[in-house]
């Protein structure tokens, strides 16, 4: 492999960079700094949206502690090894997800594996902005003081019925994802990263702390921790496998798009553990914020807990309300909310953007100007779907739903199928150990192969059908 270095100046910041023969001429690549600064940003990208109301209410709907069981074997199993293959497809090719199927071959399966995988981020992105505004709009109302009013019933209809409002807060923060995307990798994600990844921990500990001292939350916590045999179903297995999947981002060509921005020194296995471990400790903060708090206001009832999405947005800022120091502990959840919906936008649209300029050749802010349109006509969509769009509905579901189903339930098992076939048919797994082991040993080899091979496709197979089964109303998640 040719290594050259070589400066180049993007918006007068100098971006150092190691080209391969795989890069396209002359253009150059955005590099994160090191495997800190990329574990960091590969973090921010997995804690999100997911992580926050997600985790908590799955875990509480399918078995407490038998699910956090469930989820942390998944976590070190399943999840690894896909984490793994597309880091190392990523850097083996330095390309995004289309670029790293077409490296390999340019048949029609090809294709539409690397497709597969570079659009499922381009449709997430504009309605995750949208509720990245619903975040934004409660932040801003907390440090208004306003805790009282985001208590009342109705609020939350109301606002997301409220069509221009929707719209505006999720402008403002679609225009905060591209301010960081246009200070390029290392200056933008990287920087914002390292900033809000740890203020990230910090808020989250002191929520959690803060909810697990209330009196009566002890219940809350043991149900939260500790397995019982009893609560164990199928449907733990099931929750818990698409719940890992949209937690580690993986499957919507991220990892290998942030894969093809780090040197060969960077040790993919060690960077993968930190980063599940990080993803996980965030979700258990979220269970330990939200759990015994929900368990304490109401009285022990777990039905409260299963509201689902609405969760975050009508559930928590009536408990907040019944707190002391309730509008302080508000600012701080949507404070953090706001910090891991952001860094997880953020990854989802550097994604987009790296397939343009890789596939198109076009420059940064053209293929910038690109998203900007999808933004305006996919998280148009959304953000109108339950105010002036009300009326349209895909399948029985709104916009915003709809994109949803799409992508984690259609399109994300089957970019994940395609990344086991390539391994296992065209790519080998002695090239994806070679890619591991120009930084480090590959020290979990047999137990990756046995998974990618056996239990990766078999999981994967079991999520499609159960998520479409959930859609059809046939089973409930
Ligand atoms: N992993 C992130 C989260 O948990 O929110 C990012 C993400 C995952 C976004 C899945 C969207 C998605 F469908």
């Amino acid at each position: 492999m040719i290594s050259l270095y070589h400066k180049i100046f993007t918006r007068g910041i100098t971006i150092m960079k190691k080209t391969t023969s795989a890069d396209h001429a002359g253009k150059a690549r955005g590099r994160f700094s090191g495997g800190l600064g990329y574990v960091l940003a590969v973090a921010g990208s997995a804690v999100g949206l997911g992580n926050i109301w997600r985790f908590p209410y799955l875990a509480a709907k399918y078995g407490g502690g038998m699910f956090l069981l469930v989820y942390l074997i998944l976590v070190v199993t399943f999840g690894y090894a896909l984490i793994v293959t597309e880091t190392a497809l990523g850097r083996m090719t330095r390309k995004s997800p289309v670029g790293a199927f077409h490296a390999f071959g340019s048949s029609l399966p090809f294709q539409i594996g690397g497709w597969v995988n570079a659009v499922v981020p381009m449709l997430i992105v504009p309605y995750y902005c949208v509720i990245g505004g619903w975040v934004l709009k409660y932040l801003a109302e907390y440090l208004r003081g306003s805790s009282l009013k985001l208590a009342e019933d109705g609020y939350f209809t109301e606002f997301i019925a409220s069509s221009v409002s929707v719209e505006l807060w999720f402008i403002l923060f679609s225009a905060l994802v591209f301010f960081v995307i246009l200070a390029g990798v290392k200056q933008g994600i990287e920087r914002v990263s390292r900033v809000m990844m740890p203020l990230l921990v910090l808020l989250a500990m002191f929520v959690a702390v803060y909810s697990v001292t209330r009196p009566g939350a002890w219940e809350g916590v043991k149900y939260f921790l500790v397995p019982k045999l009893e609560d164990f179903s199928f449907m733990t297995v099931i929750a818990a496998m698409g719940q890992m999947f949209y937690s580690l981002s993986i499957a919507m060509g991220i990892l290998y798009t942030y894969g093809s921005y780090i040197g060969k020194d960077v040790d993919i296995e060690k960077s993968t553990a930190q980063v599940e471990f990080f993803d996980t400790a965030i979700a258990l903060l979220a269970g330990m914020m939200v759990i015994p708090a929900v368990f304490v206001f109401s009285g022990g009832d777990m039905e409260t807990l299963k509201a689902g999405p609405s969760l975050a947005f009508i559930t928590l800022p009536k408990i907040f309300a019944s707190m002391e120091m309730g509008g302080l502990v508000g600012i701080a959840f949507f404070l953090m909310f706001f910090f891991a919906a952001l860094t997880s936008a953020i990854s989802l649209m550097e994604t987009s953007i790296s397939t343009f300029e890789d596939e198109l050749k076009w420059s940064r802010p053209r293929c910038c100007m690109l998203m900007v349109l999808v933004m305006l006509l996919v998280g148009s969509a959304s953000s109108l779907g339950y105010g002036a769009l009300d009326f349209v509905k895909i399948f029985g579901m709104a916009f915003l739903d709809f994109f949803d189903f799409l992508t984690n339930s259609v399109m994300m098992p089957v970019a994940a199928f395609s990344t086991c076939i390539l391994v296992i048919r065209v790519v080998g797994f002695e090239r994806i150990a070679g890619e591991v082991e120009r930084s480090s040993a590959f020290r979990r080899k047999k137990l990756y192969c046995f998974f990618l091979k056996y239990v990766a496709p078999i999981c994967i197979g079991i999520i499609l059908i159960s998520s479409i089964a959930n859609v059809l109303g046939i089973i409930s998640l």
